[in-house]
């Protein structure tokens, strides 16, 4: 991966292929930001006017290149938009939002693939904007280039991001970089997970992926397999992975830490590939369905991530892992399974899969009693037409903890919207021959979904359920620091919270 240094040489002096530098729009014109001081003067202070004659307005995603002057070290200067100009008012400090340098410096890094190193010299008010600027580096010089024989991008990752305007002999900001490559690496590893093909990755191999960090990383892994989930009574998992050939799994990471106060359980929806089932999905809508499984990637990532961060709390994960599959052995449109919590669920559909995997996986999450259990899943077509492609929807049993998970969500750039669990869905779920069905209304299906999820929370527990179905997977062109294809949506949501938890920020 790409490595990131913090260093202490100038714009000018640090010997480097391009250096970064960032434009705002003003009111009249692009508008040179600070960081770039030294750059500016190399062009006799005439930064900007270069600029505005190439084009640049200062837009946010406008990336432009301009051959350096004499004067710098290095060749080729490019310059990042930043959008408008901070305010500098009673409100406002005058300094550019976290996401605003996260997504610059992915932009900057996804135009200098191909270069050795790059300077990136950006705003730096903070050692918050060290770490957005590291992860928005690192997460914009992310490709995945396993399938392909030949390189489609020949270039290859930037190779060095190296940081000015960052103190290296700061302990605030070394240790802000430091998380940024952790926190970056954990959401690249999710990715990659997110985009192997289906054909590859199968709920057997993501367990043994999964036994092998923990394994690095000094995480406790259990699976159980096919026989297990058996004998444990898991009939939700096992009638969703029944029809598949690849047999289901649940696998449950443990990072403790011996003077943790708090527990948090992550459980994530990993469909390794959803076909629909029996009820299945029209072509068209099946091709990116391996994307199905990022919310147990996300999980996954988000132990990682805590335990390689040493965070003071206890994080359990629990992976739900199984492939919808249509076949002779398949569960149909009517079967009625016995899940974990002992509830009896009618499948209507056997493409509201989710649902069924997730509810046996937060019932064996809340005996251990968490202070809180967030489930994270790609869970319906519903959310993604009520919030789009970017946002995900956040719902909950305790308006305190989703308002919580809101305002986490915010502070780490990821777009999120806070969802009602209305009552009067629960009724569309009645089944006449078990205690509930799999399906009930259509419309507000993501809040339905929601309500599902909520019959197998065990009393007493809060719980937060994240419907990432919109931005997990980016079918559309890549744009800040996000590719196109899996995104690690959710990851820097739960290692705020858990870093939260740990802080004692949180009830
Ligand atoms: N995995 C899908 C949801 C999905 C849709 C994820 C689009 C990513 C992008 C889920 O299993 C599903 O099929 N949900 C159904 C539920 C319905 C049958 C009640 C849906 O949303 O249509
Ligand atoms: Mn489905
Ligand atoms: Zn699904």
């Amino acid at each position: 991966m790409t490595a990131l240094t913090l260093s202490t040489a100038g714009a000018a002096t640090l010997r480097a292929d391009a250096v970064v530098v960032g434009v705002a729009k003003g009111a009249k014109g692009p508008v040179v930001a600070p960081g770039a001081e030294a750059v500016d003067k190399a062009f006799g202070g005439k930064l900007a006017a270069v600029l505005e004659t190439l084009g640049a307005t200062g837009a946010e995603g406008e990336a432009t290149k301009v051959p350096a002057p004499s004067g710098l070290k290095a060749p080729v200067v490019l310059a990042v938009g930043l959008g408008a100009v901070p305010d500098k008012t009673d409100a406002a400090d005058g300094e550019y939002a976290e996401e605003t340098l996260r997504r610059a410096a992915g932009v900057a890094a996804r135009v200098l693939a191909g270069a050795k190193k790059a300077a990136f010299a950006l705003p730096v008010a903070t050692a918050e904007d060290v770490q957005a600027i590291g992860e928005g580096a690192l997460l914009g010089a992310y490709a995945f280039t396993a399938f392909q024989a030949v390189p489609k991008d020949a270039r290859g990752p930037l190779g060095e991001a190296a940081l000015l305007g960052a103190k290296p002999r700061d302990k605030a900001h070394k240790a802000a970089a430091e998380r940024a490559v952790t926190v970056a690496e954990e959401i690249n590893r999710a990715r990659d997970l997110v985009n192997t093909p289906p054909n590859e990755l199968n709920p057997v191999s993501f367990a043994a992926v999964a036994t092998a960090a923990g394994k690095e990383h000094g995480i406790k892994v259990q699976v159980l397999d096919e026989k297990a989930l058996t004998k444990g009574g898991f009939g939700g998992i096992l009638g969703v992975g029944v029809g598949s050939e690849a047999p289901p799994r649940l696998v449950k990471l443990s990072y403790t830490h011996s003077k943790a106060e708090k527990s948090l359980a992550f459980v994530g929806k990993g469909i390794t590939y959803d076909s629909g089932g029996i009820s299945l999905k029209p072509a068209g809508h099946n091709e990116t369905m391996k994307c199905d499984m990022a919310g147990a990637a996300a999980v996954f990532a988000a132990v990682v991530a805590a335990a390689r961060l040493g965070l003071q709390v206890n994080v359990t994960g629990w992976l739900a892992l199984a492939e919808n599959m249509p076949s002779g052995s398949a569960t149909r449109p009517g079967d009625v399974l016995r899940m974990y919590s002992g509830k009896t669920v009618e499948v209507l559909n056997t493409d509201a899969e989710g649902r069924l995997v997730l509810a046996d996986a937060i019932a064996k999450a809340s005996e251990e009693t968490p202070d809180a259990i967030v489930d994270v899943a790609t869970l319906t077509g519903a959310m993604v037409l009520a919030l789009g492609n970017r946002t995900f929807g956040i719902m909950a049993n305790d308006d305190a903890f989703r308002t919580s998970l809101h305002e986490i969500a915010e502070e780490v750039g990821e777009p999120s919207w806070p969802m009602p669990l209305p009552a009067d869905l629960r009724k569309g779920m009645d089944s006449p021959t078990a205690d509930m069905a799999n399906m009930g209304e259509r419309m507000g299906g993501g809040l339905v979904a929601g309500l599902f999820l909520q019959e197998f929370v065990g009393e007493g527990i809060t719980w937060a359920h994240l419907d990432i179905a919109g931005p997990a997977f980016n079918e559309a062109g890549p744009f800040g620091y996000t590719p196109k294809g899996g995104t690690g949506s959710a990851i820097r949501t739960l290692v705020r919270l858990a870093e939260r938890t740990a802080d004692g920020d949180l009830g």
